[in-house]
């Protein structure tokens, strides 16, 4: 295969079809140039049919056949699925939701990560897997699970959180005076009277409901750690990934947990209900990318039409090819497509595949082929370089506090970081998509999109890049939260307030139709009023000068955007939502500022 691309392939589920059609598959797989299959990861009670009565051999003569024709295989443990038995058992392990409804048998993902219970069967089910198949020549790989992303607000989980709690803060005192618990009368005496943020306890203090999210986010930390450390006892040598969701998806900490992982694998599949956005799926590729700052793998790509209950439209001829294409081009060096063959059966009868249910061959097999082709020449874009020029700053914290606080119902995290990436996204100047606390050195444009929990740390690093001659792009709701989700007790930005040389005066949360605009006051920006959306802070420069300001509507006269000469760089900051040519117009590559 490619240096650059070295694994090609599909998720395969042999337990879904019967055992002679296995060398069929596997020589169709060779013929169409795939080498990897990903399988097993919802294969639990084939491999454990009962507790502690274990199967392998069918996935060992599955490995064998795939083996045999030149396939290598990254086993996924099947923890996302468990099986009847065990649920009957143990029916602690359901996980419940914020109304406090239990969930029951019949769909996936409903366990609870923290319960011990199902903490002891993944343990079982992973070391048994290993010790069987961990060091079969065929086993590149492992992925963890399957796309983690799911809260629990059960007993069991309680109890763990205020465990959790007690050893961040050590004493209630500390805990009380960090949520501020006076409030409604909310101080704790005890640390079994703590709560989780249940939708029936009406708004959650925002200090608890932050920590709750930074727990659950530890929590599946932890549960992802277990299964880690027993594969790398038993099955050294391969690399362990996880199957991420790309940038919308928000429940948990992706870069905690991709910290323990070899490198990071996500799912995408362009093709929703709405028309494909190729912008939105780099921001994905990006946002993987930049986890762990290295290459990554698409462990499901889309290779059909999808769906459950309804279809999104079928890939049209050469779209799978695009999308394969654009992949590779942000930095991925493992392709496999999600299906080898659509389920006859099951929930997901309509997720379509590369084959089609019959088990024939169809022109997006072709057009697979065709593309394994192109690998294997090497016609492939480039992948990115180590580093960018741009970077874009996401941040867990702000993003968790933020669901809770939109602060405006027009305010979507997801939206207003794919605005800033849409405005500079030019596939000749790749952006890089790193966490807020990451090294800064070497960018030149760094985009800090409502930073809304801002802990010192960051924003002495934020200060020490413009110090140094870095150009920062900020906005409205940034600097609002201390780390323990209080308000910061000095003017807005708050502790970027030098580094933008600008106070916010006061700030209006619009209805949505409200006519406000804004207008350039450098030649750079617009200066036809164009609108001002979701937020409006209006500041007042004390450093800093205004570029562009608010006409007509709220703030009428007031800076809405200002820029900051700071050390040898430049701070400027956007106090509201902004059309495209307004972001495009501040970009310093194309402003000289
Ligand atoms: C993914 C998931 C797969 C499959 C697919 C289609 O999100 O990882 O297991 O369910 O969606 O629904």
């Amino acid at each position: 295969m490619n240096p650059n691309v070295r694994y090609f392939g599909a998720d395969y589920y042999p337990e879904h079809w019967p055992e002679e059609r296995w060398p069929e598959d596997a020589r169709l797989m060779r013929e169409a140039g795939l080498n990897v299959v990903r399988m097993a990861e919802f294969a639990w009670v084939k491999m454990e049919p009962a507790e502690g009565r274990f199967d392998f051999d069918w996935l060992r003569r599955a490995v064998g056949i795939l083996h045999g024709e030149g396939i290598s295989c990254v086993l996924g443990t099947p923890t996302a699925a468990a099986p009847a038995w065990l649920m009957q058992a143990h029916p602690e392990i359901y996980r419940v939701n914020e109304q406090r409804q239990r969930a029951t048998f019949g769909a996936r993902q409903f366990m609870c990560v923290n319960a011990p219970a199902f903490r002891e069967a993944s343990r079982r089910i992973v070391s048994a897997m290993a010790t069987e198949l961990g060091a079969h020549d065929a086993i590149i790989g492992w992925q963890i699970d399957n796309e983690f992303g799911s809260l629990c607000y059960c007993d069991i989980c309680q109890a763990e959180f205020q465990r959790w709690l007690r050893e961040k803060y050590g004493s209630l005192d500390a805990l009380n005076d960090a949520w501020g618990t006076i409030f409604w009368s909310q101080t704790y005496s005890d640390w079994t009277q703590i709560p989780l943020p249940w939708a029936t306890s009406g708004g959650a203090n925002p200090g608890l409901y932050l920590d709750y999210r930074r727990f659950m986010a530890d929590s599946y930390v932890a549960f992802q750690r277990q299964q880690i450390e027993i594969l790398r006892k038993h099955s050294p040598g391969r690399f362990i990934t996880h199957n991420f969701m790309g940038f919308p998806k928000d429940v948990l900490d992706y870069y905690k947990l991709a910290e323990d992982l070899d490198f990071v694998s996500w799912d995408n599949y362009p093709q929703g209900g709405a028309p494909v956005d190729p912008v939105a799926v780099a921001l994905s590729h990006d946002y993987t990318r930049g986890m762990k700052r290295r290459r990554f793998w698409v462990m499901e790509e889309q290779s059909g039409p999808a769906g459950w209950g309804i279809m999104c439209p079928t890939p049209r001829p050469g779209q799978i090819r695009e999308w394969t294409r654009q992949a590779i081009a942000h930095g991925a060096e493992g392709i496999v497509y999600f299906r080898w063959r659509p389920a006859r059966f099951g929930t997901e009868q309509y997720w379509h595949g590369i084959l089609n249910h019959d088990g024939s061959v169809n022109r997006r097999y072709e057009e697979i082929k065709r593309v394994g082709d192109e690998i294997k020449r090497g016609d492939i874009p480039d992948s990115p370089p180590d580093r960018a020029g741009v970077a874009i700053l996401v941040d867990c914290d702000s993003r968790f506090a933020l669901q809770a606080q939109p602060g405006n119902p027009q305010f979507s995290y997801f939206e207003h970081v794919l605005a800033y990436y849409r405005a500079l996204y030019d596939p000749a100047c790749p952006i890089d998509v790193i966490p807020a606390g990451a090294d800064l050195t070497g960018y030149e444009l760094v985009i800090a999109p409502t930073l809304f929990v801002l802990t010192p740390q960051v924003a002495g690093k934020l200060a020490d890049f413009v110090y140094r001659g870095g150009v920062l792009i900020t906005t409205f709701r940034t600097g609002v939260k201390d780390e323990f989700n209080r308000v910061v007790n000095e003017p807005l930005p708050g502790l970027l307030r030098e580094v933008c040389g600008v106070e916010v005066a006061e700030y209006h949360s619009p209805l949505p139709d409200e006519p406000n605009w804004v207008r350039g006051l450098v030649p750079q920006l617009p200066s036809e009023p164009t609108r001002a959306r979701v937020w409006l802070d209006v500041l007042r420069p004390t450093t800093a000068e205004a570029i562009a300001e608010y006409v007509t509507g709220f703030g009428d006269g007031s800076p809405a955007i200002t820029r900051n000469y700071y050390g040898s760089g430049k701070a400027i900051y956007i106090g509201t939502w902004v059309e495209r040519q307004v972001i495009v117009g501040c970009d310093p590559a194309r402003l000289e500022l």
